[in-house]
């Protein structure tokens, strides 16, 4: 199933609502002390009050880090299950990385994990649960997080777009009953039927003409590919998954979004602009707006030159033109309408019916799910390439924790970071990164179906 704009659906978009942004607290040791609640929550996305939706959350819509900036946060535990908290796209040390039954055991229901990091990157990034991940993030468990740059950026306004899509049942609640298809996790995924944006439906954001605007897209769906278009001539691709492109590049094409990427851009308001400047997504019944720009006043001096690039995060390099320290292959294999017959599972070698019994369908190296033993074991500090080959009937986006990578991919621009790689059905890659903080680092699916049903291995880096 190549990708193609035409299974995104047609969405209904009905009512709107705000919701206040929450900023940290300072403390005076250096270290800022925050806490976030994993709760129930509802949200008002029917024209009729009394439909009220629940979902869940942080207690909070956003968060704001600063780099370098050394955060404690506590995380209360509110819902009726365990959880954990995984900081996606952030280089921080192994323990704090909140993987269930790998670097932490989950959090029970009514208890609290403290979380202690610094995070290294300024850009765009975000929090979600990583236990039983296949419900809890199509329940609402996530939350986009911004790290501020130390130097002021020169935009006039930030705005952050995190892009979900629901299932919603007839009674206007999450479709609860659906999680778990089999059907769906050996196809494209639970895919949903209701979009929102912020989780609100279609909010709309005040710019003024000839302003800069910082817009930062995040695909927070469990495996929904977003097309995004941006209806204005003067933008640029600032930087991909927290890390800025070294030349800011003009978007001129639609962005395709794979679950948990992110795009920072800017846009320059057009000075003649009037009303609403659509953020759309394109479909074959015509575009949906998934967001609105509404201008209001003029800015009195307009930029006349392009954006500036983002500051770098010092990233150690990793060219494509030296041979790495260490190199393997991963073999993505499985899928409704794949080859895949027999595969090892829980350290035994079953057939293909005997894995549907274990809710398993795909595999990484003839392996469903996290295996034993890592896929590579490599020194802090090494290059590595793992050739990954999209040998599936489907899409995929490529996750690896704790590190950012390289891969040439003639989607991406060329040279551009990555901590999550949209491949296309047969596509290969090559991803390349230089081993970072020692620990167990997951590499998985991030089209979270597909790694729940067996697209997950790990890497461990030692020092
Ligand atoms: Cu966004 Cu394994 O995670
Ligand atoms: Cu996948």
């Amino acid at each position: 199933m190549k990708i193609s704009r035409r299974k995104l659906l047609a969405y209904s978009v009905l009512g709107l609502a705000v919701k206040p942004v929450l900023a940290a607290l300072p403390s005076n040791d250096g270290v800022r002390r925050l806490s976030l609640v994993l709760r129930e929550e509802q949200r008002n996305w029917f024209d009729d009050i009394e439909h009220q939706i629940n979902v869940w959350g942080f207690g909070q819509d956003l968060l704001r880090l600063r780099q370098g900036e050394p955060v404690e946060i506590e995380v209360w535990n509110s819902l009726p299950v365990p959880s954990t908290v995984h900081w996606h796209g952030f280089r921080i040390e192994n323990a704090m990385d909140g993987v269930s039954g790998l670097t932490q055991a989950p959090i029970p229901a009514g208890e609290r994990f403290t979380y202690r990091f610094t995070p290294s990157d300024a850009g765009t990034f975000w929090a979600h649960s990583h236990h039983k991940t296949y419900e809890q993030l199509a329940r609402g468990l996530y939350l986009p997080i911004i790290v501020e740059e130390n130097s002021p950026v020169d935009v006039d306004q930030d705005i952050h777009l995190a892009i979900d899509d629901w299932r919603i049942n007839q009674s206007k609640q999450l479709d609860l009953e659906s999680l778990g298809a089999m059907h769906e996790w050996a196809h494209g995924g639970r895919l949903g039927n209701f979009l929102t944006v912020n989780k609100q439906v279609r909010p709309k954001y005040i710019v003024k003409a000839g302003s800069r605007v910082r817009l930062r897209l995040l695909n927070t769906a469990n495996a929904r590919i977003f097309a995004v278009n941006v209806p204005v001539k003067a933008t640029w691709i600032l930087s991909k998954d927290g890390q800025p492109l070294v030349t800011p590049k003009p978007l001129d094409e639609s962005l395709l979004l794979a679950p948990a990427e992110r795009y920072d851009l800017a846009i320059d308001i057009p000075q003649d602009a009037r009303g609403n400047i659509p953020i759309q997504m394109p479909t074959d019944s015509g575009p949906i707006d998934m967001a609105l720009l509404e201008v209001v006043g003029t800015v009195q001096n307009v930029r006349g030159y392009p954006p500036i690039a983002l500051p770098s995060n010092s990233l150690e390099e990793v060219g494509f033109i030296n041979e790495p320290k260490i190199s393997t292959v991963l073999d993505m294999q499985g899928g409704a309408m794949g080859s895949l017959r027999q595969a090892i599972y829980d350290g035994k070698n079953m057939s293909m019916q005997e894995l549907i019994q274990h809710k398993q369908i795909w595999a990484f190296n003839g392996v469903a799910n996290r295996p034993v033993a890592p896929l590579l074991e490599v020194r802090s500090g090494d290059v590595v390439e793992i050739d990954i080959r999209n040998n599936t009937g489907w899409a995929h986006s490529m996750h690896l924790h704790g590190h950012h990578f390289k891969a040439e991919l003639p989607r991406y621009s060329s040279g551009i970071w990555h901590d999550t790689l949209l491949m296309d059905s047969k596509e290969n890659a090559k991803i390349r990164f230089v081993a970072g903080k020692p620990g167990s680092w997951l590499l998985h699916c991030h089209m979270i179906e597909h790694q729940a049903a067996g697209m997950v291995s790990w890497i461990k880096v030692v020092s």
